[in-house]
């Protein structure tokens, strides 16, 4: 009997399926409008000049969607899974989970409305104004309340790792939300934050890193803890080392926000020690990203047929790299460099599309057959082609964005002999429309990869249960 069939009364998995479904869904809405924004930086008349197109109001649009619409989905489908099967029991809460889902949904649909209407707080990551602040407090104690819930009253002795990661992401995510939205309201569609002046700078960057840190990489790590295991049919490599990865990681990153400000009106002490952490931090993401890996050691061979076991090893590839840069783009004088620059969205897409949105995609291709009572995906072709366009799209977004940042960041700084300066700035905008093609192309591959996979997904979906019947990958390769 399949997994499905045999837990369906005793798991909830309604909650797990919407969520699911709708991570494919908001992953092709946000990433299509990263790709509409790409262009339109390459053709500004893709505005149609019309205010609710501009590419000022479409950004805060597609971070938003990419990161709590896409990333929190899969991020709220696989702690509720993997927080049933690891604890034994079914969520707690009864009805919450569904208000859970629910309610995010609505935020994400007035996120999408009142962003685009040119509604914001204008603090980066956190723009949606207080009325729609408040409905995410409510619903992230909830979604709180219904994990840790089923914490408590678990059949296992004890907390699988995975789940360790989930917790200190959703109390941190809590944390950083309640205390840099505080905010003064003026009018229902606009607030002043309690923050001025260089503190309102320090604390929306704390929050913003650590939105990095615990959202973007502790809330995925839980995923990568439960899934490469799985997927792998291997124990992880090693528990003791997922332990001191844990708290070197939670310990560390809540300091490094500071690498954001560097050479601002914030004090040279705290741009410094936000520099040190953040270079300390190099190793327990290292730590992680090797102990993911290693997880495969004697499954090697598994990499050459699985395609969803690939989406998870290079994720933690791009991991790796990410996390190597970032340390680097902390020092102060390579930042005086990078900043500013295309370096940074280079780096961000190298975490986001490599990292979180490939670690998402392989967990999502494990978990829909499991869902929707089948024993695999549609079509493992299918799989394998996403993964080559993801893979690709990647690389092309990222080495462009390194070309031109790094590009940018010399051209501005270069000097003639007189002291004037030696390009304008218009000058770097012209050399910089090459690089800004290629990572439209690269957008479009991502996406297209996203469009196969909904349909691969509708088809196991939609197939007879059961039908889908497990096949010998080693053989068909
Ligand atoms: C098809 C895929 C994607 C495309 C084409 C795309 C495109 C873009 C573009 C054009 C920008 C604005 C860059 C600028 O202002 O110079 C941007 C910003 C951003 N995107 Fe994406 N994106 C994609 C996927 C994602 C995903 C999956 C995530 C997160 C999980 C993400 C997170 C971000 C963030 C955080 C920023 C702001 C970066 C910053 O302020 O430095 N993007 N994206
Ligand atoms: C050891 C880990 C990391 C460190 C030390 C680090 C460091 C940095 C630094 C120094 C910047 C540039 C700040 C600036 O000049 O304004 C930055 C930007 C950024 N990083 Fe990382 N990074 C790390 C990992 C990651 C990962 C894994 C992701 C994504 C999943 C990520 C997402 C971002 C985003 C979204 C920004 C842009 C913020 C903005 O200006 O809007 N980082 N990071």
């Amino acid at each position: 009997m399949n997994q499905a069939a045999s837990t369906e009364t005793d798991y909830n998995y309604t909650v797990v399926r919407q969520f699911t479904v709708m991570t494919i869904v908001w992953g092709i809405v946000g990433m299509g409008v990263g790709v509409l924004i790409a262009a339109q930086l390459i053709w500004p008349a893709l505005n149609f000049d019309t205010p609710w197109l501009t590419y000022s109001r479409l950004r805060p649009l597609h971070t938003n969607a990419v990161i709590f619409a896409f990333g929190t989905s899969a991020l709220m489908a696989c702690s509720f899974y993997v927080v049933q099967r690891t604890c034994q029991t079914r969520l707690f809460g009864g009805p919450l989970a569904s208000f859970v889902f629910w309610g995010w949904q609505l935020i994400i649909l007035s996120a999408a409305i009142t962003l685009p209407m040119g509604f914001t707080t204008s603090k980066e990551y956190a723009e949606l104004e207080w009325p729609i602040g408040i409905a995410i407090a409510v619903v992230w104690v909830a979604y709180g309340i219904v994990f840790f819930g089923t914490i408590v009253k678990r059949k296992t002795s004890h907390i699988y790792v995975a789940n360790w990661f989930f917790g200190a992401f959703i109390i941190t995510v809590a944390v950083l939300h309640i205390v840099n939205n505080a905010a003064i309201p003026l009018t229902m569609t606009k607030s002043y934050s309690i923050y001025a002046g260089a503190v309102d700078a320090m604390v929306q960057w704390w929050y913003g890193h650590n939105a990095v840190g615990f959202l973007l990489t502790a809330g995925f790590l839980g995923m990568m803890y439960y899934f490469v295991p799985k997927q792998a049919g291997r124990p992880v490599y090693s528990y003791r080392l997922s332990i001191v990865h844990f708290w070197a990681l939670i310990s560390i990153y809540i300091w490094a926000g500071p690498h954001h400000l560097h050479y601002t009106a914030l004090p040279d002490w705290a741009q410094s020690l936000g520099m040190v952490m953040s270079l300390i931090l190099f190793a327990p993401s290292w730590g992680g990203m090797i102990n993911g890996i290693m997880t495969l050691s004697g499954a090697w061979h598994k990499l050459r047929y699985d395609p969803i076991l690939r989406f998870l090893i290079v994720s933690l590839s791009f991991y790796g790299m990410s996390t190597f840069e970032g340390p680097m783009m902390a020092i102060k004088t390579v930042n005086a460099l990078s900043h500013y620059t295309d370096w940074t969205v280079g780096h961000v897409h190298s975490g986001a599309l490599g990292w979180v949105a490939m670690v998402s995609i392989g967990s999502i291709y494990h978990l829909v057959p499991v869902l929707f009572g089948q024993d695999r995906m549609y079509s493992i072709k299918l799989i394998n082609t996403h993964f080559w366009l993801a893979t690709i799209g990647v690389v092309l977004y990222i080495v462009a964005m390194w070309i031109s940042g790094v590009m940018q960041g010399l051209m501005w700084r270069a000097v003639n002999e007189d002291g004037t300066l030696t390009y304008s700035f218009v000058e770097s905008l012209q050399a910089s429309y090459p690089f800004y093609f290629v990572r439209f192309v690269g957008g479009l591959f991502f996406l297209s990869g996203m469009l196969v996979m909904a349909y691969n997904a509708f088809k196991t979906i939609t197939a007879e249960k059961g039908s889908l019947k497990a096949i010998e990958l080693a053989q068909e390769a």
